[in-house]
Order: C-alpha cells, then sequence, then structure tokens
C-alpha cells in the first residue's frame, strides 16, 4: 500500500474522525515510527511504519467486512435522501468507512449483504462472469413440483424472454416453501423465475453469497465482522 497522509489513514479505521485526528496529532498522542507525528499531512505507510495512538498500535486492517442480517423494509443502498438504508444500520465508526455493497437486495428481501470497502473483491463477487453462487429461501403462495425442479436444473426462461443459467430448486414441506441457488443476478430474479410457474413470492431471504453463509441466529439488522478466515474463503484481502 502507497503511503498515505496520516490524518486520512488514521480517519480511514472508522475510530476517529478528521477533526480527531488533527486534535490527537497536536497534543502529540500519535507516535510515527516512535515519535510524535508533526503534522496530519505527514505520508505514513500502516504496512512498514510504526503508528501509535495513545502508545497502542494501530492494528491496521487494509479492508473492512460486515456480514448483515438486511431486514425487509431498509434499501440495499448506501445513502438516499427519503428512505432508511442498510448503512444507517451501522455504527458511526463503520459508517465513516466508506463501505459499500456487494449486491443488492430488493427492499422487502431480508438477509445476507456483505459491505465492504475492499473494490476489487466487490467487483469480482458482481461480475456476471464468475457465477457467485446465491441460495435464497423463499415462501411461496402456490407450491412448486418435481417438475418445476427439473425445469429450473434444464435454465428456465423469464417473461421478457431471457434465458436463466439452470438453478437449483429445493422443495420444503409441501412445496409452498423452498430453497433456490442461483449463479447470478439479474433484476428480481428469484421472483420473476418463481411468477414463471404462476406463483408468487411471499417472504425472501438470501442465505448465501459464495462461501460465505449468513448466521443462523442472526436477525434483520444484525451485523458482525468477517472473521480472517471467512474473509480469506471469499478472496478478500485478511
Ligand atoms: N431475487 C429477487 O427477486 N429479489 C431479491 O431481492 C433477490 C433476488
Amino acid at each position: 500500500m502507497p503511503s498515505q497522509r496520516l490524518d486520512k489513514l488514521l480517519a480511514s479505521t472508522g475510530r476517529w474522525s478528521r477533526r480527531e485526528v488533527k486534535h490527537l496529532i497536536k497534543e502529540g498522542r500519535v507516535l510515527l515510527n516512535g515519535t510524535p507525528a508533526g503534522a496530519p499531512e505527514e505520508k505514513a505507510d500502516p504496512n512498514t511504519d510504526s503508528i501509535l495512538v495513545d502508545g497502542a498500535d494501530l492494528g491496521w486492517q487494509a479492508f473492512t467486512y460486515v456480514m448483515m442480517c438486511k431486514p425487509a423494509g431498509v434499501l440495499s443502498a448506501t445513502e438516499d435522501r427519503r428512505q432508511k438504508t442498510v448503512l444507517d444500520l451501522l455504527p458511526e465508526e463503520l459508517q465513516r468507512k466508506n463501505l459499500f455493497l456487494t449486491g443488492r437486495l430488493d427492499k422487502d428481501t431480508e438477509g445476507l449483504l456483505l459491505l465492504t470497502n475492499d473494490g476489487a473483491l466487490a467487483h469480482r463477487l458482481m461480475l456476471p462472469r464468475n457465477h457467485v453462487e446465491k441460495t435464497y429461501y423463499a415462501k411461496l403462495d402456490l407450491p412448486l413440483t418435481e417438475e418445476d425442479c427439473a425445469d429450473f436444473a434444464q435454465g428456465i426462461t423469464l417473461a421478457d424472454g431471457s434465458v436463466c443459467r439452470p438453478a437449483k430448486l429445493e422443495l420444503l414441506n409441501d412445496g409452498t416453501e423452498v430453497f433456490i441457488t442461483i449463479h447470478e443476478g439479474k433484476f428480481h430474479q428469484i421472483k420473476r423465475m418463481v411468477s414463471t410457474r404462476g406463483a408468487a413470492v411471499r417472504y425472501l431471504k438470501r442465505l448465501s453469497l459464495g462461501p460465505l453463509h449468513l448466521d443462523e441466529g442472526m436477525q434483520p439488522g444484525e451485523y458482525r465482522l468477517l472473521t480472517p478466515e471467512e474473509v480469506a474463503e471469499i478472496g478478500g484481502n485478511p
């Protein structure tokens, strides 16, 4: 990582605002390679320089990765003038980290969202040609059948004529509850796939994204940082 301005670097940890960083530096509380940092503009590289704030190591992590269970009724966006977004559900220190979404869910959909400031990873996860696997749980108004499973496995055609890649449909109970695993992300894809069967989605929740699985007990609106193992698994920078 190239050297960056000290104020930008410290603020990017989310622990302090730029203004707070300026105060810390002025008060001599930031040590750069053992000596008090002179100015906010001073350059430092967190991978090679020692940076201590009040004697504590910066614990530098290049990127932040957040697993969230998106609640229904909240927008999959980082800002919106009128409506509440998933970013509004995070504490200020995470909001300061310039996180963005690695894929969206409809406003009424719940479940797994990954927020990160690792642009390269987000790009890889969203690139259609990478066919990242996503599994959803859905409740429907009418049951689907074994025949539908076979059709989904072949690749069904949506109402607008677009053809879906082969998908896995698993029936639960009487077929009004299903798991659907897809490898692409067309607009409203699950709802549109289900509607080709004459049924409608009443509840939708994303359970997984590539190797990342939503924690079983995680309630809508809850979030946590990924573990270094999970970051490595999804191809991030632990
Ligand atoms: N498919 C949908 O129809 N909606 C979502 O939010 C995600 C996948």
